[in-house]
């Protein structure tokens, strides 16, 4: 199938490392000319490598000064922008509980899972409005319907950042620009790797996806050929949260 993304252009956060790369390198792949944003520059570079003539800016998504300039700059050497996809997200604490949870790792989630994507989308309206066919895709997580244990900031950073996506589609659709969301459940990346442990992806005992197969479900929604989709989330995770807890 024709994406009709060939000569559109997109930017992409978190484009150092993992689904954000792979998102990046895929949209490239379909004539996008890319901007790829991140806090991480050396691996940036290496994504930007693979980008014919990509734009790239390093930037931390919590500090709205910073973000300000990367994505107006980002817009001027584009020439415009139809895509955005905010991929750059931590994990937060793992496996404790929320008497061990500090303010500070609380606010550290929500400051780079929601409000980055929050300053990154608000940054880009000007230009989104002036597409012809706009598309925001923002990385969730399955973790925003099904708890992963010991991840409470996490989840319910995830949680928020769905809504924030149904919330945008309703507000932005007399512009033009659609808002989705796109929840995998474990894919192999660092972040995983590093909440999990290498180890466990050695014959893994859960399904594991791949940020390519993540990545192409965010071109999709990028693309004009999903125009009908606004305010949804795909949520791919091999149908794990569709089985009730009836034992038959
Ligand atoms: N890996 C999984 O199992 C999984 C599952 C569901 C959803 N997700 C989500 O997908 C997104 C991408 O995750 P990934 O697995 O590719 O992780 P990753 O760690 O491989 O990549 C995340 C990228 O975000 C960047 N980043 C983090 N904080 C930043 C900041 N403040 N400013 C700029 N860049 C910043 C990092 O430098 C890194 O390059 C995240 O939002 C994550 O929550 C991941």
């Amino acid at each position: 199938m024709d994406l009709r993304l060939s000569g559109t252009t997109a930017l992409i956060t978190g484009a150092a490392s993992g689904i954000g790369r792979a998102t990046a390198l895929a949209l490239a792949a379909e004539g996008v000319r890319v901007a790829l944003l991140d806090r991480d520059a050396a691996a940036l570079d290496e994504t930007a490598r693979g980008c014919r003539d990509a734009v790239v800016r390093v930037v931390d998504v919590t500090y709205e000064a910073q973000v300000e300039d990367a994505v107006s700059t980002s817009v001027e050497e584009l020439g415009g922008l139809d895509g955005v996809v905010c991929c750059a997200g931590i994990s937060g604490p793992v496996g404790s509980s929320i008497g061990e949870i500090s303010l500070a790792d609380w606010n550290a989630v929500f400051a780079v899972n929601v409000t980055g994507a929050f300053l990154v989308v608000a940054q880009a309206l000007p230009a989104l409005r002036a597409s012809a066919a706009a598309s925001v895709v923002l990385l969730a997580s399955d973790s925003a319907f099904v708890s992963s244990p010991g991840m409470a900031p996490y989840c319910a950073s995830k949680a928020a950042l769905v809504q924030l996506g149904r919330s945008l589609s309703v507000d932005l659709a007399g512009d033009g620009i659609r808002v989705n969301t796109v929840a995998p459940s474990i894919v192999d990346t660092a972040m995983s790797r590093g909440d999990l442990g290498a180890e466990a992806f050695v014959d893994p005992e859960f399904a594991v996806q791949t940020p390519e197969d993540v990545a192409s479900h965010v071109l999709y929604l990028v693309s004009p050929r999903s125009r009908a989709i606004n305010g949804a989330t795909i949520l791919s995770d091999f149908g794990y949260s569709a089985r009730s807890g009836f034992p038959a």
